[in-house]
């Protein structure tokens, strides 16, 4: 090979970095060159071996990585890492996603929130760039708003896009136990995720803010607040830390302020419901594309989580059917007149004149259907929708009149 000296180069930077996928991705270049009779092949594997050996003497502890530009201290975490337990219960404090593991989509989300999210991203990417540069980049982000919005997936996605293992604790677990403990949890939890390159995500954060309430345990929820606080602030410039909570309100203001950057969540508006749908149905066609379209103009006042939930079912009454056909708007406006979900919706659902749902559906604001788009999901040819449509403005004028 022509270029090996450059190729041996980037295997050797590479390696030197411990990852165990670039390491994968090294053998296969070495069993490729093998199986090619290529010469070079003993280079690459006398790497592999070296690097090898190198790892078996080095505790993990010494494999470090700066790759983001967080605290220098900070180790490479590995799979097998000991995560910290409850004492009590042994249950263990977080849940650890490595980025080859984690398969979290960026969830869809409106373009204001997606705009500020690539400037966060951005942030954290260049942490490094910005400290030279005397700059102090926000490594706090709080994420709030309803359930089953994204907040959990979305957090996920960032850490995979940082490259990182996200710690992932529920602050409601971690102080289900006694409150003296809870202190002491959460001292362990900070001191794990400061010693390593990750990005700490705080699920159900209002947990802590919602003890207040127990008239009970006034003094000992201050302390426990007080040593998240102290716990927050001395993570600074260590990593990323995200929040999330349903219940924004419930939190202290000294908590909210610790937060730079503040990003709500909320239901998604038609635009995005209808990305949802297409997505969960894999719409590509005409047909699938329609009824993404109808399942979006259904789920308004519906959660992401629910909306999936709500298209998951009807792909199953679709593969179900047998053949058996049925107009997409009587399986999809049955399945969500079915879900606890309130929306307004609801009541064009039963109309029983066909020219008033067929106009609700042509003219709404929301969700734009074409005349082919609603002859599919009402089941009918679309001479028959323009006959509906002509009808209904004609009986319309006849009304004024
Ligand atoms: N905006 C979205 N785009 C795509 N999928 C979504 C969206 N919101 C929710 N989902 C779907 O719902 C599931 C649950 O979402 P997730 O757990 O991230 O919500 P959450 O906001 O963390 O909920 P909770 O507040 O109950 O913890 C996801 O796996 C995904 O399938
Ligand atoms: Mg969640």
């Amino acid at each position: 090979m022509e270029q090996i000296a450059i190729v041996k180069s980037l295997v050797r930077v590479a390696l030197a970095q411990g990852d165990d996928a670039v390491r994968h991705q090294a053998e296969r270049l070495a069993a490729a060159l093998r199986k090619a009779d290529d010469k070079d092949a003993s280079a690459i594997e006398r790497l592999l071996s070296a690097t090898s050996q190198s790892k078996n003497l080095a505790p993990s502890h010494l494999t470090k990585s700066f790759s983001t530009g967080f605290a220098t201290a900070t180790e490479r975490m590995l799979p097998g890492v000991a995560v910290p337990v409850d004492r009590e219960s042994s249950a263990p404090l977080a849940t650890i996603v490595f980025p080859e593991n984690n398969l979290a989509a960026f969830p869809v989300l409106a373009p204001g929130v997606t705009d500020t999210l690539a400037g966060l991203l951005l942030e954290w990417k260049n942490h490094g760039r910005l400290i030279e540069a005397g700059l102090n980049p926000s490594l706090t982000c709080l994420i709030y708003g309803p359930p089953g919005t994204g907040k959990t997936t979305l957090a996920l996605w960032l850490a995979h896009e940082l490259g990182l293992p996200a710690v992932v604790a529920r602050l409601d677990g971690l102080i289900s136990s006694l409150l003296g403990t809870t202190a002491r949890n959460l001292g362990a939890l900070f001191a794990f995720a400061n010693r390593y390159e990750c990005v700490l995500v705080l699920d159900e954060f209002d947990a802590i803010a919602k003890l207040r309430d127990d008239p009970n345990e006034v003094g000992e929820i201050k302390r426990v607040v007080n040593t998240l606080l102290q716990n927050i602030d001395a993570r600074e410039g260590r990593g990323v830390i995200i929040g999330l909570t349903n219940h924004q309100a419930l939190l202290d203001p000294a908590v909210w302020r610790r937060f730079e950057v503040q990003l709500a969540i909320p239901l998604p508006g038609p635009d995005e419901r209808f990305d949802i749908a297409k997505g969960a149905l894999s719409a590509k066609n005409h047909e699938s594309i329609a009824e993404s379209k109808l399942l979006a103009w259904v789920s308004e006042g519906f959660s992401g989580s629910e909306l999936v939930t709500l298209c998951a079912k009807y792909r199953k009454r679709l593969i179900l059917s047998d053949g058996e056909s049925r107009a997409p708007f009587e399986t999809i406006s049955q399945l969500a007149a079915s879900t606890s979900v309130h929306t307004d919706r609801r009541r064009v659902f039963d109309l029983a004149n066909e020219n008033t749902l067929t106009r609700v559906l042509a003219t709404n604001q929301d969700i734009r259907f074409s005349y082919s788009e609603l002859a599919h999901v009402l089941g009918v040819s679309t001479k028959t929708i323009s006959r509906r449509m002509s009808d209904t403005v004609e009986g319309d004028t006849a009304d004024a009149e």
